[in-house]
């Protein structure tokens, strides 16, 4: 897929005040600061698209992208930054579940997971979620710049001895880096397939 056109619409806490839900919607998420925003800048070749930080917590709000005028990018906040109260996480929580309940037209969520770390509970258990609420999703493996490639393919394996303790189908697997733009390609590829399916339905 070639992107042509990629532009910011609008950024709001609640569902109803989304776009209208007329094209297929692949929303991004992970915990804070492992490189959603950077990731769509590095999808859509603009490099302030997203607002990146490297203090957790940037992302506060469901952010829309129109890519092409054929789908949405969804940039959303993050989870698990250790700085944020009580109360925040609660209407966190709220926002995105109710966002993942009543968002019609979600076709995909792009879990994006720190390639460099063991799988965490806090990642697992957000996975296992998704899974529950039969919300289609994908994982991506972020930084992979930041180390060697068998390190990379050594957390991809844990997480994959991991999922299959549990889920008999496992997701498909992307591995990117902002910075040097792996999994560019796959991941835009997989989106053209999906909305192929999609526009076909
Ligand atoms: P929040 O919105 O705070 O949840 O963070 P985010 O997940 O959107 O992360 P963001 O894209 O802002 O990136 C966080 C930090 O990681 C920034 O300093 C980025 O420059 C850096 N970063 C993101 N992706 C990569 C990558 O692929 N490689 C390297 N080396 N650094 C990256
Ligand atoms: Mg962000």
């Amino acid at each position: 897929m070639v992107i042509k056109e990629a532009k910011f619409l609008v950024s709001n806490t609640r569902v109803d005040l989304c776009p209208a839900p007329d094209k297929p919607e692949y929303a991004f998420i992970g915990r804070s600061n492992v490189g959603k925003s950077s990731l769509i800048n590095m999808l859509t070749h603009q490099s302030k698209l997203a607002k990146t930080s490297s203090s957790p917590g940037k992302t506060q709000l469901i952010n829309h992208f129109l890519i092409n005028n054929e789908w949405y990018l969804v940039d959303l906040p993050g989870y698990g930054y250790a700085k944020v109260s009580k109360d925040s996480r609660e209407s966190w929580r709220k926002m995105i579940n109710f966002y993942f309940q009543k968002r019609e037209n979600l076709t995909c969520v792009f879990v994006l997971i720190d390639s460099r770390h063991e799988p965490l509970k806090q990642d697992l258990d957000f996975i296992n979620q998704l899974g529950t609420m039969g919300v289609p999703f994908v994982l991506v493996f972020t930084k992979t710049d930041k180390q060697s490639s068998i390190k990379t393919d050594a957390t991809i394996a844990a997480y994959v001895r991991t999922l299959k303790k549990t889920w008999d189908e496992l997701p498909r697997m992307f591995k990117t880096s902002s910075v040097d733009q792996t999994g560019r390609d796959e991941i835009l590829k997989f989106i053209d397939e999906v909305n192929a399916q999609v526009q076909s339905q």
